[in-house]
């Protein structure tokens, strides 16, 4: 029988870790606030700005929503940005994308500072992070890292394969991977769309973690018998009976007897990105308190 690697209560022993620190930096006068700026009305992006506010507020940090109109220009956002670049209360802050297709997502988020940038995606950041030396670790492959370290997974030379290529999930969790330390030290293999024969690379790994955007994508026979499997996809496909359901990119009824461990989509990876959010948004804080 094959173990679950469930990010529900990965994440739960997360939080019970930064509510201390929480408290601590509440004891020296200081409550971590995290902002979120959401623009336009996309439904999928009111959810993820909502579970963000929420949570804050569950951990007791400062919280701030700032919802801006689909017609906002480009240098009114801009202003937004820079107001939040300044702003005591806010230690980590967040631009929530996609943008509407009028104003230009590079040219906001290069304007974060990256001080204060808890996604990890200023090139800054992402560039110390590719150097080893991160200011921040991007929410979604620094929960499958601790997803991984947490379920007691060996990852000091393994061969990792990550499927996908994306600057949000694929590209910084093979970099992250191929760090030295704890949680990495893996030798790495990236596979994507346009790889020849994908499944004769994916059935070499040790450590399989795939975001590539397909359902059921990974099925039974690219997976080696006894391999580790986390599934960061969320697809929603048509349901007979429900109307609609969340899928992942692996097919988990068929590869969860061949593998040591698996996480399931829902209750796998989700949970995690914004704990590790979160996770960032105090970390913030408390270099904040030491450098400004
Ligand atoms: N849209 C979907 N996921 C994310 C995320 O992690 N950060 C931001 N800023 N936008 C997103």
């Amino acid at each position: 029988m094959s173990e679950l690697i469930l990010g529900k209560a990965i994440s739960e022993s997360i939080y019970t870790e930064l509510r201390e620190r929480i408290e601590s930096l509440k004891s020296k006068g200081i409550t971590p606030g995290l902002a979120v700026v959401l623009v336009g009305s996309d439904p999928a992006s009111e959810v993820y700005v909502r579970m963000k506010g929420k949570k804050c507020e569950e951990l007791g940090m400062h919280s701030v929503t700032m919802t801006l109109p689909e017609n906002t220009t480009e240098e009114e956002l801009l202003k937004k940005v820079e107001e939040l670049n300044n702003d005591k209360s806010v230690h980590g802050f967040l631009v929530q994308l996609p943008l509407p297709p009028h104003i230009d997502e590079k040219k906001v988020i290069y304007a974060i500072d990256p001080k204060k940038d808890v996604d990890c995606f200023h090139p800054v950041n992402v560039g110390k992070m590719l150097i080893g030396e991160p200011e921040f670790l991007p929410a979604t492959p620094a929960g499958v890292q601790q997803m991984l370290v947490r379920s007691g997974t060996e990852t000091k030379g393994k061969h990792v394969v990550v499927v996908g290529r994306s600057n949000i999930v694929g590209k910084p969790m093979a970099a992250m991977m191929m760090q030295k330390g704890d949680g990495a030290d893996s030798t790495v293999t990236v596979v994507h769309s346009r790889t020849k024969d994908l499944p004769s690379i994916t059935r070499l790994a040790d450590i399989l973690i795939v975001a590539m955007g397909k359902p059921n994508f990974v099925t039974a026979d690219m997976v080696k018998e006894g391999a580790v499997v986390i599934d960061v996809g969320t697809n929603r496909i048509d349901d007979p009976v429900k109307g609609s359901k969340l899928v992942g990119d692996v097919d988990f009824e068929g590869v969860k007897s061949k593998v040591s461990a698996i996480s399931p989509v829902p209750g796998g990876v989700g949970p995690m990105t914004i704990c590790m959010l979160m996770a960032n948004t105090v970390a913030a804080a408390e270099k904040a308190r030491v450098s400004r």
